[in-house]
């Protein structure tokens, strides 16, 4: 945190974030769905989805109106983002788990979706679930934490998540998701390619030589797509119409 209590915590901190759902500071929030998520294989999009630092996005719902997706979790800091996707959608909770530092929750209108309140980096979510305490309206298809770990994901979502996180959370991140993607599995991520002299992040540009960097040898990148990001008003204006946004696939590579 800064001294003055009156400004912002550092950028990119766990506090910065939390503060910025608070005050309402949230530029990258997008209304309706990601329209990158078209471009991703449809063959691809089934079984157990991970939407890491979800915010309050409605990828968690359009993957979760997908036929052949089995389950969605989406994990994010705020409780203020839960509510908030809760708000847009007119959805309520159904309960779940909460152990020291995660609150695992369900939806009672949408039984795929689980919504992960906490760090993505502690322990408690995907490690198991002993401890966990359930709290009100507990269902019976709540997922405890232990579920979650024990299968891995067929496809993880990660838009404006790698380029939110400070560089030297980026590596533990890359090798978290490593331990979650399936054998099979696929992890698509939308990255920001700017001038680093332009700005400091969030959000970061993300080059591919910082991919590589921070996943080591442990996934093959592809790019998909890209395209010049201009006007809409999701960028700082240091680097609006100067971004380009990149879509890759990532594949855990075989040793
Ligand atoms: C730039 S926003 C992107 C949100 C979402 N992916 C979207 O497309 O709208 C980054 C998000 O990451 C969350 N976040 C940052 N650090 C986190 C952490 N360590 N664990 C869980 N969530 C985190 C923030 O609360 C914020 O909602």
């Amino acid at each position: 945190m800064t001294a003055d209590s009156n400004s912002m915590p550092t950028r990119g901190t766990t506090e910065f974030w939390l503060k910025s759902w608070e005050n309402g500071r949230t530029g990258w929030h997008e209304a309706d769905y990601n329209p990158w998520l078209l471009k991703i294989p449809k063959n691809k999009i089934q079984g157990r989805v991970l939407v890491p630092l979800c915010g309050a996005t409605q990828d968690l719902l359009w993957f979760a109106q997908q036929e052949t997706v089995t389950e969605v979790v989406g994990v994010d800091l705020s409780e203020v983002a839960f509510e908030k996707f809760l708000e847009a959608n007119g959805f309520s909770t159904a309960g779940g788990a909460s152990a020291e530092k995660v609150k695992i929750c369900k939806i009672k209108e949408q039984p795929k979706i689980t919504f992960v309140v906490g760090d993505f980096f502690a322990d408690g979510w995907n490690v198991n679930d002993d401890g966990a305490k359930k709290f009100s309206g507990i269902s019976a298809t709540i997922h405890a934490r232990s579920q979650i770990k024990a299968k891995k994901f067929d496809l993880i979502w990660d838009r404006a998540c790698i380029v939110a996180l400070m560089p030297e959370d980026r590596e533990r991140y890359s090798n978290l998701l490593l331990n979650m993607v399936g054998d099979a599995g696929e992890y698509y991520l939308l990255t920001l390619e700017y001038d680093k002299q332009l700005m400091d992040g969030p959000p970061w540009s993300i080059m591919i030589e910082d991919l590589e960097r921070c996943g080591g040898d442990a996934w093959k990148y592809e790019r998909i797509a890209e395209a010049k990001v201009e006007g809409k008003g999701s960028l700082p204006p240091r680097i609006d119409g100067k971004t380009i946004e990149v879509l890759y696939c990532a594949n855990a590579k075989k040793s």
